[in-house]
């Protein structure tokens, strides 16, 4: 039954890895993801990169494992692979909450704020004043300037820059047009499930240009609208993306993301689809909100974080002293398909220095050898990459049970009838802190050729798949025991496999 061939060998871990930082270290903490030391975050804010620094803002609460409080977390990194935590950037003041916004680099100075020759740091916000009494919750825009790298934050005295006196009204993504030479912005308007956009000269003084939508899925709110221009691939061309988050509403259930593909003139977003399609960035229950770094340097592919996480139960995982944690960081292209134009997310390639070798697929062995061979070695912790082909051969299913020990196991599969790419967590280790928690989910996935080839990142608490180079991502929390760490292929009827599983270092190494 589960004979032929499988291709794999081994090579010794290389350099033990190092200490980790006992704030970091408590079970299901990410090693090679961004979470806060302590405390509550949801959507990740203002991406931006200025000055050799990229900088991660986030929804969080200083003062809870619960939501409340919202202000703007601050972390920096060099290489977007390690992060230090800063102080709170932007903390919630007046009873006013900093909800989600972008952050920009204005280096012109078109705002007046700056005063060093580079530009300064703008940061545009959704400032949330709760109900009172009779009085409804407000939502309008505001801004928030750092002439020293994002370290200090100055609320602009002028706030609110955008009021509309509405409840729902909410997450600036500003960026700037080059066709027009002006800011733009993209923010929601929830509950008519549009964007709405705008255009200013200084970031103080707002345009209303166009609205887009209801188009695609209109379930929930529409929250988080991000957009952003990418590369097609193999071409000189470029599209924009459309980006909004819904919740409830989206495709798993819960909140979940869709995506337009279009042309944007720095006024008016039109979709190149029917208004009926719908696309969605990831077919997991848990990536939301996510956001692309504003101020990359040309050279660079963009690259997109989101909150790795669902509104149905982020208040109930079973995490301390910290709630809420990012998906890795994602390059991101577009990529002409016989379906049309889809978004291709990878993970940031730099994560390469991060891993160590461990075992290897290069030469042939049958698949019962290696799950033999993967169980006398087993990895030592549950943070890891692994990368595998499975030559489907007469194979009606075939895939991986990973964090596996005494009947618990996450599942990645390939349903060859049905042609969806599926993960099963339903027993993956503790799912009863919510009913919407266990679950499978599955994407489609036609193969052109006869093989199964997947990109899996694994650590401690989240699987992330990637699947058809890119076209296909599928993002889930797992919440494992400790001794978890089996890895074992299976194959109903003949199939062949060659694998790589390689460590993942920890980002948060005593220093
Ligand atoms: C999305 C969201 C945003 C809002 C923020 C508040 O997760 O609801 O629309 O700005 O969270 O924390």
């Amino acid at each position: 039954m589960l004979t032929r061939l499988l291709l794999i060998t081994f090579a010794v871990l290389l350099g033990a890895p190092g200490q980790i930082a006992p704030e970091y270290d408590q079970p299901y903490r990410p090693q090679f993801h961004f979470s806060p030391r302590e405390n509550w975050t949801n959507d990740p804010n203002g991406l931006v990169f200025f000055s050799g620094e990229y900088h991660l803002f986030f929804q969080y609460n200083p003062f809870g494992d619960e939501w409340g409080h919202m202000s703007w977390g601050h972390a920096v990194s060099r290489d977007l692979l390690h992060w230090d935590q800063r102080p709170v950037a932007i903390p919630e003041q007046d009873g006013i909450m900093i909800f989600t916004g972008s952050t920009v680099v204005d280096a012109r100075n078109s705002s007046g704020f700056c005063t060093k020759p580079e530009g300064c740091m703008v940061a545009v916000y959704t400032g949330h004043t709760p109900p009172e009494g009779s009085r409804p919750a407000l939502q309008t825009q505001n801004l928030a300037f750092s002439n020293d790298r994002g370290r200090t934050w100055t609320k602009y005295p002028g706030n609110p820059v955008l009021n509309l006196h509405m409840t729902d009204f909410r997450d600036p993504k500003v960026l700037w047009s080059e066709e027009t030479g002006e800011w733009v912005m993209a923010v929601s308007l929830p509950n008519e499930h549009k964007v709405r956009f705008y255009t200013s000269p200084d970031l103080k003084h707002w345009t209303h240009t166009t609205d887009f939508g209801p188009e695609g899925a209109t379930g929930g709110q529409w929250e988080c609208p991000e957009l952003f221009q990418l590369p097609l691939e193999g071409s000189t061309e470029t599209r924009w993306v459309l980006k909004v988050g819904l919740n409830p509403g989206g495709l798993q259930g819960g909140s979940g993301e869709q995506y337009f593909v279009g042309r944007f003139n720095g006024r008016r977003f039109v979709n190149d689809n029917p208004a009926t399609l719908q696309l969605w960035t990831d077919y997991g229950k848990d990536c939301y909100c996510a956001l692309t770094f504003n101020g990359l340097p040309r050279t660079q592919s963009p690259v997109m974080i989101g909150w790795m996480d669902n509104w149905q139960y982020a208040a109930k995982l079973p995490t301390r002293p910290w709630r809420g944690q990012m998906t890795f960081p994602r390059s991101l292209s577009l990529r002409k398909t016989a379906d049309g134009i889809r978004l291709i997310q990878q993970p940031y390639q730099g994560i390469e220095r991060l891993q160590q070798k461990r075992l290897e697929a290069t030469s042939g062995s049958d698949l019962d050898a290696v799950n033999q061979a993967l169980r006398a070695q087993p990895l030592s912790g549950h943070s890891f990459r692994l990368r595998f082909e499975i030559q489907l051969g007469d194979a009606r299913e075939a895939g991986v049970r990973m964090l596996a020990n005494h009947g618990s196991f996450t599942l990645i599969g390939y349903d060859r009838e049905a042609k969806k790419l599926f993960i099963d967590r339903r027993h993956s280790g503790v799912t009863g802190f919510s009913g919407d928690f266990p679950a499978r989910i599955d994407a489609p996935l036609p193969l052109t050729a006869d093989k199964l080839v997947l990109d899996v990142l694994v650590d401690r608490n989240s699987v992330e798949v990637f699947a058809d180079n890119g076209r296909i991502t599928c993002t889930m929390l797992v919440f494992p025991s400790s001794g978890a760490n089996g890895i074992e292929f299976y194959a109903n009827r003949t199939g062949r496999v060659s694998a790589s599983v390689r460590s993942v270092e920890s980002i948060w190494q005593v220093k």
